[in-house]
């Protein structure tokens, strides 16, 4: 190999690496995601046997049935702009707190408990 041009490729290399790598480190990973935001209430496991998840009325996630109630779009949605019973909030809005791409890859996850 010529040195002479050992360098420029290697810099050229890194910044293709760089480059591939910025979303994945730009978003977080859903279980990350999960730990952070939604398992408070919906537990580790989804089954929402948590303190707040009793408090704000979490439901079972692992219960399939109660899944197929809901699209994913419909999962998205309430994701986005968070679920209120009667003017009181259950579920606060994440639109602000993660992306869109984060929300999705949150609702894939939440599919992952279902049995
Ligand atoms: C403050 C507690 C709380 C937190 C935090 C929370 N949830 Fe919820 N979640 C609820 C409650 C309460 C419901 C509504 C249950 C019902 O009445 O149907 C709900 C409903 C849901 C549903 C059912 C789908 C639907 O359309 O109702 C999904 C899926 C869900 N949450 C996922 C998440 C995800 C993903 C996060 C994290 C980004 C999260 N939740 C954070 C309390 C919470």
């Amino acid at each position: 190999m010529n040195p002479m041009n050992s360098k420029p490729t290697l810099s050229l290399a890194t910044a293709a690496l760089l480059l591939a790598g910025t979303p994945a480190m730009l978003a977080a990973d859903a279980a990350e995601n999960w730990t952070k935001h939604c398992g408070s209430c919906h537990g580790a496991d989804g089954t929402a046997k948590t303190k707040a998840g009793r408090m704000a009325g979490a439901k079972d996630l692992t219960d399939g049935p109660y899944q197929k109630q809901f699209t994913d779009e419909q999962i998205l949605q309430r994701l986005k702009d968070g679920v209120t019973d009667k003017g009181k909030e259950k579920m606060k809005p994440f639109k602000s707190v993660l992306s869109d791409e984060e929300l999705k890859a949150l609702v894939a996850k939440v599919r992952t408990f279902a049995k």
